[in-house]
């Protein structure tokens, strides 16, 4: 297979990479391939040929695009316009890489996460451009999927799981950590893995949830770092969001349920099994 990364060079494309070094990969970032410039892209895209393009770019700071929305929408609804138009061309299967954070966070009583049926109502810039991009994929290449995952750590970061290592190994007063705030740590290999799987599906088209099982708090997936690695010595305190104010609102529950691939029978890792699974490799010298 040859596998076009959009955004290849990022935290998920370097694990997609990685995964899939057995077949044909070729990574479309920046700056050869600027997603936002049509005719640059259509052009790189006809020399690569791809039979799949797994499209992971994206502007991703979500303070930083709260900032700026003109470039997050050019970046994450325009730049997904482009590469809808051009996979759907090339009749290149796409999956294009989305987020929890389409969702406000605020769920109706008694439900727990999120579904595909659940109709996004973003809070933030970042998550109204990536939902923009994700209907751009569904007017202009139906047969695309749609995945949409959360919380991610993968080689090399950055992530929230680099940045606490880093923070719990050095001396200092405890470090507080937001503990009202509620998703699904997911491992970029989980990503990976699940994307495998579909790739083994022609006819799954739409949109799929895919992050690890199991939900916890920024706090819990901190302690379970901390369980993990005996090294990581600071202390940790649960903190509120109100305590930790930051330009864009968080949601407070993102959760997603798995409907679609559980219909298929794929079951993604527990968030505990991935992180220690991770850790293992990636902080080995701790
Ligand atoms: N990280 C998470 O927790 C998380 C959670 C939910 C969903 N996601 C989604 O997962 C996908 C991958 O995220 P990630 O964590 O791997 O992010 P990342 O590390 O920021 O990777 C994104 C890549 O896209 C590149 N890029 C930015 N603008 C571009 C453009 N105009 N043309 C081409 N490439 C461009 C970036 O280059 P520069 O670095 O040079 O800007 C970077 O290499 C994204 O779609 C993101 O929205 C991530």
């Amino acid at each position: 297979m040859k596998i076009l990364i959009t955004g290849g060079n990022g935290m998920l494309g370097r694990t997609l990479q990685e995964s899939f070094k057995d077949d044909e990969v070729i990574v479309a970032d920046l700056p050869e391939c600027d997603i936002t410039d049509r005719s640059r892209i259509a052009a790189f895209f006809a020399e690569a040929d791809p039979d799949v393009v797994i499209h992971a770019a994206a502007m991703t700071n979500v303070d930083g695009c709260e900032a700026n929305s003109e470039l997050a929408y050019k970046i994450n609804e325009e730049g997904t316009r482009n590469v809808a138009i051009v996979s759907a061309a090339m009749n290149a299967r796409l999956i294009a890489i989305s987020t929890d954070y389409v969702f406000s966070g605020e769920l109706d009583e008694g439900r727990e996460s999120w579904s595909e049926e659940d109709t996004p109502r973003p809070r933030t810039v970042y998550g109204a451009s990536k939902f923009a991009g994700e209907e751009m994929i569904r007017a202009l290449y139906p047969e695309a999927v749609v995945l949409r995952v959360a919380w991610l750590y993968g080689a090399g970061g950055p992530s929230f799981v680099h940045t606490m290592v880093k923070l719990l190994s050095s001396e200092g007063e405890a470090v507080k950590v937001v503990n009202d705030q509620f998703g699904n740590p997911t491992s970029a290999k989980a990503v990976a893995d699940v994307i495998k799987f579909i790739l083994s599906k022609p006819s799954v088209e739409g949109t799929v949830h895919a992050t690890c099982e199991g939900v916890a708090s920024w706090y819990d997936l901190a302690g379970e770092l901390k369980k993990l690695m005996p090294s990581l010595k600071r202390e940790l305190v649960p903190c509120t969001t109100a305590e930790f104010p930051r330009p864009a609102p968080r949601p407070a529950n993102s959760a997603l349920e798995k409907r679609v691939l559980k219909l298929l029978g794929y079951t993604m890792s527990n968030w505990r099994e991935a992180l220690a699974d991770f850790v293992l490799t990636e902080f080995k010298s701790n």
